[in-house]
């Protein structure tokens, strides 16, 4: 396990969604009423940035802005086409204003 920083809380205000890098991955954080998400900032149908969608914060869910595959960002699971496959999702924490995520697994 080894978690980095990736941004501060402040970049990431209640509702919004801030795409990343980190180990050489591309994340992307969702701030759902105070609580941060990580996952994968490519979506699993054609690789668009996620953190160019919508994000839902009452179904904690995430809409990819090309097709509008929907992913749950807590799990990863796709839940619409034309998405099949799940994207990934890293643990995160946050500490002292600053936003820590583990792309390492
Ligand atoms: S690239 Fe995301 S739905 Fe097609």
């Amino acid at each position: 396990m080894a978690f980095v920083k990736v941004a501060s809380l402040a970049e990431v205000p209640e509702g919004e969604l801030l795409g990343v890098e980190s180990e050489g991955k591309r994340i992307c954080l969702a701030n759902v009423d105070g609580e941060v998400y990580a996952f994968s900032d490519v979506c699993s149908h054609r690789d668009f940035p996620l953190s160019n969608g919508e994000l839902d914060t009452d179904e904690c869910t995430v809409t990819c802005e090309w097709h509008g595959a929907q992913f749950d960002i807590r799990s990863g699971e796709a839940l619409c086409l034309p998405a099949t496959r799940p994207i990934a999702v890293y643990p995160c924490r946050v500490e002292n204003g600053e936003i820590h995520v583990d792309a390492s697994g």
